[in-house]
């Protein structure tokens, strides 16, 4: 190559390396454009050395100007790219927010009215020494209902309230079998509540659902009697529905309990006046209950000439109706956003 090409070969390397750190070096915009007219400008260095190309004989005067044209690409690459970059650093990430675009709706989640009264309900009983404990949801009959001394034959154990996956085993139609678990598993002292959910065959209608949550409560030692068990349920209701709610016992019937009651609180939304949620009773049933039957302890074995106990159960989903004024059933287990989002 002849010494003129080979100079000319060193400059092209000399402006390609020094043209390449003052455009990526370019701290602003106008910088950058000197840059541009330094090196590939009109009069430019890299316009400087093309001028001379001419000057060189063949065959090197090829070789010069295919490396004079790549430097060229390769800078205005460069020269490109810094633009871009200078260009979203001045915007900035503000600066593409559309302040007058309309706020997107934020979900916030929440715990559901039935769930709410289940927590509360345990923590109340918590608070007297009730352990919370679960319970399988497919049981035996033995469980659901002789252990209960509900007889095979008795109306609750009848097809049509029950749903049966075999001959001995059903869909628990309510929380008490689990009294039963427990009193085989422990000794008294028993306090325990049982949250979840219990199947029967109604139909899904606006005061009832073929699978509803209960809580069931059980209480056994040596000399608990009647008395305890009024206090707790009393403490209960002045806990969950405000100190001034009253509370009655029913005398009822349940094959588990003797004496059976029910327990009615005065209405939470007429205080007792008489509206549409207590049907103008001025009361509202809140559960089940009653001094556990000895034939009950029998069938666990234990001794029902030593021990005594109480037992209860409720309904979650009818008592969030109660404390929401939810006329339908049905609207706690659709799950409708559109219900739901109220309580969230
Ligand atoms: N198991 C009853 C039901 O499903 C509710 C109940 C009533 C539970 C009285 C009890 C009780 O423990 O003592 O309707």
């Amino acid at each position: 190559m002849t010494p003129a090409g080979a100079s000319l070969l060193d400059r092209l390397a000399a402006i390609e390396g020094k043209g390449l750190v003052a455009i990526r070096e370019a701290a602003d915009s106008a910088t950058l454009e000197s840059a541009r007219v330094e090196y590939l400008g009109r009069n430019g260095q890299l316009a400087d050395v093309m001028s001379l190309i001419g000057t060189v004989e063949a065959p090197a005067r090829r070789d010069v100007g295919q490396r004079a044209n790549a430097v060229k690409m390769v800078l205005r690459g460069a020269l490109e790219e810094r633009a871009k970059a200078l260009e979203s650093a001045t915007r900035g990430p503000r600066a593409r927010i559309d302040l007058t675009l309309p706020a997107r709706a934020r979900w916030v989640g929440g715990v559901h009215p039935v769930t709410r009264v289940i927590d509360e309900i345990c923590e109340i009983f918590a608070e007297l020494g009730f352990t919370s404990v679960l319970g399988p949801e497919i049981e035996s009959t033995w469980y659901n209902f002789t252990a209960l001394n509900i007889p095979l034959d008795h109306p609750a154990a009848d097809m049509m309230d029950t749903f049966y996956l075999e001959k001995d085993v059903v869909l628990r139609t309510h929380t008490s079998p689990v009294q039963a678990r427990v009193m085989e598993a422990c000794r008294p002292p028993v306090r325990v509540v049982v949250p979840g959910l219990a199947y029967r065959r109604d139909s899904f209608d606006p005061s009832h659902a073929p699978a509803f949550e209960q809580i069931e409560g059980l209480a056994v030692d040596e000399g608990v009697d009647f008395v305890e068990f009024r206090a707790a349920i009393e403490h209960f209701v002045h806990h969950f529905f405000g100190p001034g709610t009253k509370s009655r016992f029913r005398p009822s019937f349940y094959p588990f309990t003797e004496p059976s009651a029910e327990v009615d609180v005065s209405c939470t939304v007429c205080g007792g006046g008489g509206c549409s949620t207590c049907k103008r009773t001025g009361w509202i049933t809140i559960m089940g209950s009653g001094m556990v039957d000895p034939a009950v302890f029998e069938a666990v074995g234990y001794d029902p000439e030593r021990y005594t106990g109480y037992a209860f159960g409720m309904g979650p989903a009818r008592i969030a109706m109660v404390r929401h004024g939810i006329p339908d059933m049905r609207l706690l287990y659709e799950g409708e956003m559109s219900f739901l989002q109220q309580f969230a």
